[in-house]
């Protein structure tokens, strides 16, 4: 095989996909590669995966075979969470050329070599020593930028395979997590997302804790907004949730799943949080910020999961009022405890409930934005809408705003909110 001259990543699941996805973009652009838009015209292809449910898994399989499609041999490099949990089997399964896990892909430049040179390029190693140090400086990048400042979890829901594939919880450190956000700033991002599996879990030998970070990036000039995600429950300390009170910056959103209302349940999924005490968070955080937007995951189909107890997931959200969030369908991965769990529950009645959850998030979702109507407020500009003239952005409440402005993508605008449309808001500029 020659050495690749062009490259395309492609990046599947969770926002820190995206961000592991750019870095790698950004690794591979400073060894002289040239990135092009469309996967078929690339000489190394990096598909950058998810292994969170069967569904994402698969799709790699098919992305594969149909980069090969038309008799075209692209060298294929596995990154993310399958390339982690699935390793040299990948290889086996499908003769991909590469194999790098999260926690290895500074590495990618050096098994891209290897496997030019026809040898095995497999690394799913996670070093003491972090990748981070390891890549390019940030220079480009888009309005809205990802910062991953924690990776891994040591909860062990019992469903979730993000224990095994990133491993344990790391914070990085403050320091170097500070000096990639004046980089970004200085690059162009004016909106910074805070990224870690257990984002709220970000803490230090100092113990500043989350809501210590964000206080400095807070004194970072030229940032206009911080966001984190996603948050576990029982991380969501005193500071934090003050935060939400004391630093415009932050905006009033806050992503916190709590997958099912049923305590037996949550209990099964070892979340070590209750209904009631998920709950009364909710109670404090709106009592800082009583306009937050709130946003969560749930897993319908847990093994055992009754009628009833699914109920109390849909009593659940009437009492939170979610704006937005996301529900899933129970899918066993393997190595998990709940994989072994008897009471697997019949296909067509995780439909139902799948069904009945999201038409409640839904109204839900429209209820929310429909209050949004009427009133003002800044819009940061990401990118080109459908029309002439439109752009789209976002309220600080995470909706997609579109309107008509000679404004410039990256410029913060205040807008009158004047229709909600199902996935978004309609504005008009204030003159
Ligand atoms: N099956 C279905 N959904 C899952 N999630 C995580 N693991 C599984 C699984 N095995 C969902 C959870 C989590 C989100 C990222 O994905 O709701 O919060
Ligand atoms: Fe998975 Fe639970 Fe950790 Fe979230 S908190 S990453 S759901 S194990």
């Amino acid at each position: 095989m020659t050495t690749p001259k062009t490259f395309h990543v492609k990046s599947f699941g969770c926002q820190m996909n995206v961000y592991d996805g750019e870095r790698m973009g950004e690794l591979m652009a400073a060894q002289g590669l040239t990135a092009t838009a469309d996967a078929n015209d690339a000489d190394l292809v990096v598909l950058n995966t998810c292994h969170i449910r069967e569904r994402a898994t698969e799709k790699v399989y098919s992305d594969i075979g149909r980069l090969r499609k038309h008799g075209r041999a692209p060298m294929i490099a596995i990154a993310g969470c399958v390339a982690q949990a699935e390793g040299e089997e990948i290889v086996r399964r499908a003769k991909v050329d590469v194999v790098v896990g999260p926690q290895a892909y500074h590495n990618l430049p050096e098994l891209v070599a290897q496997a030019a040179r026809g040898e095995s390029a497999i690394d799913t190693d996670m070093p003491l020593a972090s990748k981070f140090g390891a890549l390019p400086a940030r220079r480009k990048v888009s309005p809205s930028a990802f910062l991953t400042v924690q990776e891994g979890c040591d909860k062990f829901c019992t469903y979730c395979v993000v224990p095994y594939t990133r491993g344990a919880e790391v914070s990085r450190p403050f320091a170097a997590i500070v000096d990639e956000a004046k980089a970004l700033v200085d690059a162009g991002a004016k909106e910074i997302t805070l990224l870690g599996q257990n984002v709220n879990a970000w803490d230090d030998a100092e113990g500043r804790g989350l809501h210590g970070l964000i206080a400095a990036l807070d004194r970072i000039e030229g940032l206009r907004r911080i966001r984190y995600t996603t948050s576990h429950p029982n991380d969501m300390r005193d500071g934090l949730i003050r935060a939400h009170a004391e630093v415009e910056k932050l905006m009033p959103f806050l992503h916190l799943p709590v997958q099912s209302g049923s305590d037996r349940i949550l209990k099964a999924m070892n979340r070590s949080h209750s209904r009631n005490s998920y709950l009364r968070i909710l109670d404090r955080v709106r009592a800082a910020r009583p306009d937050i937007a709130l946003s969560g995951d749930f897993i319908v189909g847990f093994p055992g999961e009754t009628d009833a107890e699914f109920e109390e997931t849909l009593s659940l959200v009437a009492e939170a009022g979610y704006a937005q969030a996301f529900s899933f369908k129970y899918s066993p991965r393997p190595g998990t405890p709940a994989a072994e769990m008897d009471g697997a529950v019949p296909a067509e009645v995780m439909d139902e409930r799948l069904q009945r959850l999201q038409a409640a998030l839904n109204r839900d979702q429209e209820a929310f934005n429909a209050g949004t109507v009427g009133k003002t407020c800044q819009v940061l500009l990401e990118r080109r809408g459908k029309l002439p003239g439109q752009l789209i952005g976002k309220s600080p409440w995470l909706q997609s705003v579109h309107l008509m402005t000679d404004a410039a993508i990256g410029d913060m605008v205040e807008v009158d909110i004047v229709r909600a449309d199902p996935n978004s808001l309609a504005g008009r500029l204030r003159s």
